[in-house]
Formats: structure tokens, sequence, C-alpha cells
């Protein structure tokens, strides 16, 4: 008899268990949990790349730094295990600080220069947690695919970079950013925002369309672009951390734009800290 899925697992060795006596390909989604339509598309996308879906929800202590929302960061596992029962996944991953980080812990993965950028120059050990944690994710569960969605842009180049360097053979698929009906980024930090500051969020997708618009009109400086997008930030109440300009592939900060360059920032409304980022295209 099959057991009920999804299956929920606690303990590191069980699930590595497990994945070592699977003969199916396996499609991997690590999550932090409180699970919205972003997380529920790359699980539908998992799903479409391989045989058995698996997923963890684990708030990972080690990226976020002491000053920032660990302690409050948005929990709600009955929810998440319910919305991922609907999905038909297969595991859910679930450990305990204990199991990840247990006493004694020493050992970090680090990605270097692309990590010190953007995110990286206000959340300085945010991006060796995130690696770190993935990369042990990675070896538990030894997944054939590994989908995260672009909204975290660097994190998926850093965690590309982190897979290719070390030689993981786990396939790791960006999948596209999914924004609510009026255009915010869908997030679980939105759920921080008072009604006044969800209406301000507005402003981040708005700067980026801003930019999208005066690059189809052939502006092209970055200087420019981006003083017009701090301009309508900033009247929305909007607190910059970055707004750059950057390429693709490299994540190198570009003075010009061009077709398939992206833009990408990071801005405070209140004291919530919201990313986003749009791929500029030519429209002819
Ligand atoms: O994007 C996230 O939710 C986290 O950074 C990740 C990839 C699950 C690692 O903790």
């Amino acid at each position: 008899m099959n057991s009920p899925k999804p299956v929920l697992i606690h303990s590191v060795k069980e699930m590595q268990t497990i994945c070592r006596n699977l003969s199916q390909t396996i499609g991997f989604v690590p999550t932090m949990g409180y699970l919205h339509e972003g997380h529920l598309s790359l699980v539908k996308a998992a799903k479409d790349k391989a045989e058995i879906v698996i997923v963890s929800i684990y708030v990972n202590p080690t990226q976020f730094s002491p000053n920032e929302d660990l302690s409050s960061y948005p929990r709600d596992p009955d929810r998440d295990i319910q919305l991922l029962s609907e999905l038909d996944v297969d595991y859910i991953f679930f450990p305990s600080n204990e199991e990840m980080y247990p006493a004694g812990f020493k050992t970090w993965v680090a990605v270097e220069e692309i990590t010190q950028i953007l995110c990286g120059k206000s959340r300085s050990t945010h991006f060796k947690g995130v690696t770190t944690i993935v990369a042990k994710l990675m070896n538990i569960i030894d997944p054939d695919f590994m989908l995260l969605g672009e909204k975290d842009f660097q994190q998926l180049k850093v965690l590309q970079q982190m897979g290719k360097d070390l030689n993981f053979s786990t396939e790791i698929i960006g999948c596209p950013l999914i924004r609510e009906k009026d255009g915010l980024a869908m997030s679980s930090r939105n759920k921080y925002l008072s009604p006044q500051e969800r209406k301000d969020a507005l402003c981040l997708h708005n700067s980026l369309l801003l930019a999208q618009k005066l690059f189809s009109e052939g502006m092209t400086a970055s200087s420019k672009i981006i003083a017009a997008m701090r301009d309508l930030i900033v009247q929305n109440k909007g607190r910059i951390d970055y707004i750059e300009v950057i390429d693709t592939d490299s994540l190198e900060s570009l003075d010009e734009l061009r077709s398939g360059c992206r833009i990408v920032l990071a801005v405070y409304i209140g004291k919530t800290r919201l990313i986003d980022n749009v791929m500029i295209k030519y429209y002819q």
C-alpha cells in the first residue's frame, strides 16, 4: 500500500536514504515555507520535469544577519503542507536546526565576487548562508533538477555558479518571477506590509516598467534611467538600497542598457526590504 502523499520527513538520514533508493528522476524545490503562488509555480515546473517532486521547508538561520527578520519570518507549516498535498508533491523535507546544523558544525560554502555586489553589499554574510544550506540540501537529496525563482535573480546566479564550480550534477533551472495582479512581485515578506505600504510597494514594479518604457523610446544611458526610477520610488516613500543595470550572465554593472540586460533593485518600504527585477527587451 502506498503511503499518503506528501510524506513528511524530518531526519537528514531518512531523507538521504529515501533519495538514494529512488530510481526515478527527482525535481527539488528548496523553500523557507510560507508558500505563495511563486513557490507553487516552481513545484508545478518540477512536476513537469521529474517523476518525483521533493520540497524542502526550512527557515535557514545562517542566511539572516543578527539585525534581520529571522525570528519574525512568517511561518505556516500546516497551510504549506496542505498546499503541497493539493499539488501531489511526493516528499516534504522539514528538518530542524539541530538536524541541519548539529553541534560542532564548521564547514561553509562560499562563492566569491558575485556575492559581494548588489544584495551582498548590504547583506554581507547572506549568500554564504544560502550556498551552504543549498549545498547541504543538494547533498542530501541529490536531485536531477533544482527549480529556483528568478525573483531572487542574484541567488539563482550564485547557486548556478556554485553548482558548476563544485561539479554538482543537478541542473539548476531558473523559473519566471510571479506577480500579484497589480504587479507586486510575490514574496513571503509582502506579509509585513501595512495596507498603505502595500500600495507604496507598487513603485518597485512601476519603476521597472518606466525603465522599459524609456528604453523603448530610445534612452539607453543607465544613469538617466536609474535617475528616473529613483524619482518615482522616492515619490512613493521607497528608500533605495540599490538600483543597477546588469549583464544577465556576469551580473556586471552596465553603463548602457541593451536588449537582454536586466535591471535589479532592492528598496525598503517602511521596514520591509523588497527586491524585484526585469529583463529589458527591445520591442520593434
Ligand atoms: O530563496 C529561498 O527561499 C532561500 O534562500 C533558499 C534557496 C530556500 C535557501 O534557504
